[in-house]
């Protein structure tokens, strides 16, 4: 796996994007990461938030072999599961909250952009980008009761490096699994699974049970009709 180190960048994930297109990334595992990030993105146009020097931020870059765009959402269960596991390494037991989220006690520990760049019907790359909360003190105000770090649940310090490290091994290995491991696993780590949740869909305020992510990504929720309603990114927005 080669690692692109940067002590400051734009964001990882447009860097990651440029060494692409110059053909300087060209294989499978590459990396690129920075101690800052000058305009870090987040889901949906938000900003991404991290101190310099505190947290993990980096993106992988897989170049996939005949992935179809169908199975765009494969490698978001891969890099849920390949952080819970490694939350697992400390003690700590992490939640998948749909659609890229990764939380510790419904606060937020880790953030996940993914970017495809398409070819015709095929995946060509995948651009992971992860910002995981790792020596994090106090965050921002506006964000405080919904951010969380190894840091705030374990009081001790870590060498970003090494985690960097640790997590990417375990990404590698999750990523050899076989797909009804991999859907199994994540499923057994999905947030409120099988419980009541609310959340706003077109303006409304609804509730629904969470009957878990279909193979296209989307989320199946069970109304108070008895009837299934599948749910696209964007389209719903939690309420916890
Ligand atoms: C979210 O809004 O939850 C997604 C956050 C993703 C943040 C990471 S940090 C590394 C990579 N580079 C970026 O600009 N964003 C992602």
């Amino acid at each position: 796996m080669k690692i692109y180190h940067y002590k400051s960048l734009n964001s990882t994930n447009i860097e990651a994007e440029k060494l692409i297109k110059s053909g300087i990334i060209n294989t499978n595992f590459s990396v690129v990461n920075a101690d800052f990030q000058e305009n870090g993105k987040g889901q949906q146009g938000n900003f991404w938030y991290s101190s310099a020097n505190k947290n993990l931020l980096f993106s992988i870059v897989l170049f996939p072999q005949n992935l179809k765009v169908e199975r765009f959402f494969d490698s978001t269960k891969i890099v849920s599961l390949a952080v819970i596991k490694y939350l697992k390494t400390k003690g700590i037991e992490g939640k998948i909250k749909w659609p890229n989220d990764i939380l510790i006690n419904d606060k937020k520990v880790c953030g996940i952009l993914i970017e495809n760049t398409l070819l015709g019907e095929n995946i060509r790359n995948i651009i992971i980008g992860i910002g995981l909360n790792i020596n994090e003190e106090k965050f921002p105000e506006e964000i405080s009761k919904k951010a969380s770090s190894l840091f705030l649940e374990l009081k001790k310090y870590f060498d970003l490096n090494s985690e960097l490290n640790e997590l990417l091994n375990i990404f590698k290995l999750v990523y050899n699994y076989d797909k009804v491991k991999i859907d199994e696993l994540y499923h057994q780590n999905l947030f409120r699974l099988n419980e009541e949740v609310k959340y706003i869909f077109d303006g409304q305020q609804l509730f629904g049970i969470n009957k878990g992510v279909a193979s296209n990504g989307q989320l199946i929720m069970l109304l108070a009709d008895g009837k299934k309603h599948n749910y696209s990114f964007k389209e719903i927005e939690w309420i916890i």
